[in-house]
């Protein structure tokens, strides 16, 4: 059996997650809706797997950090107060043959030419202008670009803001989930028992006009974010940062299992200006090393800005102390979408067999959308049929099964292989007599027999 983890291309996987039920384009009989996606039958398992192991390793087995849910929709002063209004914006310009509107930091990232989306619109026209003529556009080939404009990111609503003058501007969905944990701290410290240092996590929709849509569910216009945000004293800020950048990292290696070579720390250069420090953990996507999460030290700015714009006191009173500040925040903030797509790279392997392409997803087995599937060895001998029908039912009350009689023995590996099922179940003859089952291992294809009474505790065991 040999193995080629090189061959990962993310045509293949765009191609694997339609044809087993991973992931659609959203509208697809219109043609499609750009940057948008759905989650089909397997999409929507792993999409809450990665959901419920981060809530059960940022909250749940955290003393020190509770959850919230909060609102998409927030009074138009939470944007104003974080600098959506004036600063979320990415550089823009237009291919003046063919029209398409393209991000130019990416452009002149694709050309070797260091720039990000933080710079003004000032520094990246001047960067761009110096290059221009080595930059193509990447569907004409034409390199003749309209100035750089820095667009807004934000998705405007015409919600009806019936408590406000409606002329002071729209409301958004919002851009971020964590202005949802800012505005709410107060509410958090005076209705629970926390005390600095403590976080407040939340999983949530977020949505964002982003400029081009590439690299399939990478970067979406719609997505989940599932964020952190730790409030500190400002002599512990850093402390708690350097705790939580190993703590995120171990979450990636330990408790989704990515492969360490697949991850990578990136270090800002480029500080926002109240950011003490930032480091993103990238992934080693088809496409190369890109953010995955960030984890960010962003000092007193958010509860300092919501101070001023909301005109209601935020600091924080030691209760031992007596100290009185503003708390510092350090955060750590990822797309469900983007870990998605990292866990099914990272389990994407093909190997030959006798001759044969085998292609499985070697997914941890609390990411498997799938965690045991049932057969009876021949669809038409109703006996086995019955009795794999029985082993499926008490089996379905503990893990997320999936009971096939369809095609032959291989092809039903075949398909489990695709989707990552850790364990298929055969009840053949033997079974009848014996009372035990095969039970195959997707990952060595090693079968066993095991007693239908040992069944259940076999796999809470290897399914950790
Ligand atoms: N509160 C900080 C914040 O929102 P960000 O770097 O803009 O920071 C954090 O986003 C994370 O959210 C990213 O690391 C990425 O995982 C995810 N994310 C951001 N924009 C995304 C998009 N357009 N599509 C999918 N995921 C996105």
């Amino acid at each position: 059996m040999s193995e080629d983890k090189k061959s990962t291309t993310i045509e293949k996987i765009v191609s694997l997650c339609k044809r087993r039920g991973f992931i659609f384009p959203s509208s697809e009989i219109y043609g499609g809706f750009a940057a948008v996606y759905d989650f089909g039958t397997y999409g929507v398992e792993l999409e809450n797997n990665i959901k419920k192991e981060w809530w059960k390793y940022m909250v749940q087995i955290r003393e020190d950090i509770i959850g919230l849910d909060s609102s998409i929709f927030m009074s138009p002063k939470v944007w104003e107060a974080s600098g959506h209004v004036s600063g979320f914006s990415d550089p823009l310009t237009e291919c003046k043959q063919c029209h398409l509107r393209l991000r130019v930091d990416h452009l002149l990232e694709d050309a070797g030419i260091v720039a990000d989306e933080k710079m003004s619109e000032e520094e990246i026209n001047k960067i761009f202008d110096e290059n221009k003529a080595k930059i193509k556009c990447p569907v004409c080939i034409a390199s003749n670009f309209s100035e750089v404009k820095k667009f807004n990111l934000l998705v405007k609503s015409n919600l009806g803001n019936f408590t406000e003058d409606w002329s002071k501007g729209p409301v958004y969905l919002r851009g971020e989930t964590c202005q949802g944990i800012y505005v709410n701290y107060k509410n958090v410290v005076n209705s629970s028992r926390v005390k600095i240092p403590f976080g407040i996590a939340q999983i949530g929709k977020a949505f964002r006009n982003e400029i081009t849509a590439r690299q399939f569910i990478f970067r979406t216009r719609e997505f989940e974010q599932m964020e952190m945000q730790y409030f500190t004293n400002p002599e512990q800020e850093m402390v708690e940062y350097e705790k939580l950048r190993q703590y995120r990292w171990q979450y990636y290696t330990k408790n989704l299992g990515f492969k360490e070579e697949n991850l990578k720390w990136h270090k800002h250069d480029n500080l926002v200006f109240y950011a003490k420090e930032a480091y993103d953990i990238e992934y080693n996507y088809p496409f190369g090393f890109k953010e995955l999460e960030g984890v960010h030290a962003r000092g007193n700015y958010d509860l300092t800005q919501h101070t001023k714009f909301s005109g209601k006191e935020l600091s924080y009173v030691d209760p031992f102390t007596g100290e009185k500040y503003i708390p510092h925040i350090i955060e750590s903030s990822v797309g469900v979408g983007r870990t998605m797509l990292a866990a099914i790279c990272d389990a994407y392997t093909e190997e030959e067999i006798n001759g044969e392409k085998r292609i499985v997803l070697k997914f941890k087995p609390n990411l498997a959308p799938v965690k045991v599937a049932v057969f009876p060895l021949m669809k038409n001998k109703p006996e086995l049929v019955v009795k794999a029908k029985e082993i499926y039912d008490s089996l379905k009350m503990q893990f997320m099964c999936e009971f096939d009689d369809n095609g032959n023995i291989g092809k039903r590996y075949r398909r489990q292989d695709e989707i990552g099922t850790p364990y298929c179940v055969t009840v053949d003859f033997e079974t009848l007599e014996d009372g035990a089952v095969t039970v195959r291992d997707r990952d060595t294809m090693e079968q066993k027999r095991i007693k239908i009474e040992e069944l259940s505790s076999f796999l809470k065991e290897n399914l950790k």
